[in-house]
C-alpha cells in the first residue's frame, strides 16, 4: 500500500473522498491510524471503487478500525458476525435522520457501510455534521442545549410513520417490528464532548423521543429547533452511490438519513457498525 493515497474534501465541513486506497484487514498500522485520523477531521469518509470487499472481508476491515458491534435487536445477515442487511424490498428504508443505535448508553463511533445494489437513480444517504451544527449555534442556544438531556429509545411510532408522504407503511412493518422487538431506552446530554478532538457535537435524531424535565410541548419544540438546526444544508453533505462505494462516518459527530425517493427499485447496502462510549456531557 504505502500510504500514497489521497484524501480530497467534498464540502469544506463534512466529508472527504480518500483515493487509491484498497481497502482491507491487511492495511498497515500507519494507514490505519491516517483513516482513524481523517474520520475524526471530515467526520465521513467515502472510497469508491471497493467492489473487491465481500461480506466477510468487509467485517475483517472493520475490525481493523474497531471493535465490530451487532445490532442488538436486528440479526446480523445470516453467515456473518456483523453485517446489518439494510435492503428495500425487506423493509429496510433508513429514511429518517438518526445516528445509529442512540437507543443504547453505549452507542456506536463509527459505521462502515457498503453498496451492494442501488438504484439507477436516487437513493442518496446524506450525513450532517453534529459538532459544526453545534459550533454554529447562537451562544445562548449553545448554553441552553448545554443545560439539556433528551430521552432515546427505538420504539417505533407508526402514528408519525404514518404522516410521512410516500413511505409504504405496510412494507416496513415487518421490520419495525423485529427493530423494536425489545425496546431499549436511555438518557442522553443533548450536548457530547468528543473524546477524539475535544469538540462539542448535538445528540439528536429521530431516536430522541422526548426533553427531560420540560412539559411535553416545550420538548416538541426544543427537539424540533435543534433537529432543523442540525440538518441545514451547511452541515451536510450528499453522496451519490455506486456498486462497490464504501463510506465510513464518525457516529458520535454526525446523522444521516438515505433519501427514500427510489420507489420500487432495489437498493441494498451493508453495515458494520463499531463499538463505542457512554457520551460525556460538558459537566464531565
Ligand atoms: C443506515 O442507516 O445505516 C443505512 C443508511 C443508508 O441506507 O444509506
Amino acid at each position: 500500500q504505502g500510504g500514497a493515497w489521497d484524501i480530497r474534501p467534498v464540502t469544506p465541513a463534512t466529508g472527504a473522498e480518500v483515493s487509491g486506497i484498497v481497502l482491507s484487514d491487511r492495511l498497515g498500522e500507519e494507514e490505519i491510524a491516517r483513516l482513524r485520523e481523517a474520520l475524526a477531521k471530515h467526520k465521513v469518509l467515502f472510497f469508491r471503487g471497493q467492489g473487491h470487499l465481500d461480506d466477510a472481508a468487509q467485517e475483517a476491515f472493520a475490525a481493523r478500525l474497531g471493535q465490530p458491534f451487532a445490532h442488538p435487536t436486528v440479526p446480523s445477515k445470516q453467515g456473518t458476525g456483523y453485517i446489518l442487511d439494510v435492503d428495500s424490498q425487506h423493509g429496510g428504508r433508513a429514511d429518517q435522520w438518526h445516528t445509529d443505535i442512540t437507543f443504547l448508553d453505549a452507542y456506536p463511533s463509527a459505521s462502515i457501510l457498503r453498496a451492494v445494489v442501488v438504484p439507477e437513480a436516487g437513493g442518496d444517504t446524506v450525513w450532517a455534521n453534529t459538532a459544526a451544527a453545534y459550533e454554529s449555534l447562537p451562544q445562548e442556544l449553545k448554553e441552553l442545549a448545554e443545560r439539556l438531556w433528551a430521552v432515546h429509545s427505538n420504539d417505533f411510532d407508526y402514528a408519525v410513520a404514518a404522516q410521512r408522504k410516500g413511505v409504504p407503511l405496510e412494507q416496513e412493518r415487518d421490520y419495525r417490528q423485529v427493530f423494536a422487538s425489545t425496546v431499549y431506552e436511555t438518557e442522553h446530554p443533548l450536548v457530547r464532548v468528543l473524546p477524539d478532538t475535544g469538540e462539542k457535537a448535538l445528540v439528536l435524531g429521530s431516536f430522541a423521543k422526548r426533553v427531560l424535565n420540560v412539559s411535553a410541548s416545550a420538548s416538541r419544540q426544543l427537539l424540533d429547533l435543534f433537529q432543523e438546526h442540525v440538518v441545514r444544508l451547511n452541515h451536510t453533505v450528499r453522496w451519490r452511490w455506486e456498486e462497490g462505494d464504501v463510506v465510513i462516518w464518525d457516529n458520535r459527530a454526525t446523522q444521516h438519513v438515505a433519501v427514500n425517493d427510489y420507489g420500487e427499485q432495489r437498493r441494498i447496502v451493508r453495515r458494520v457498525t463499531l463499538a463505542g462510549d457512554v457520551p460525556v456531557s460538558v459537566e464531565g
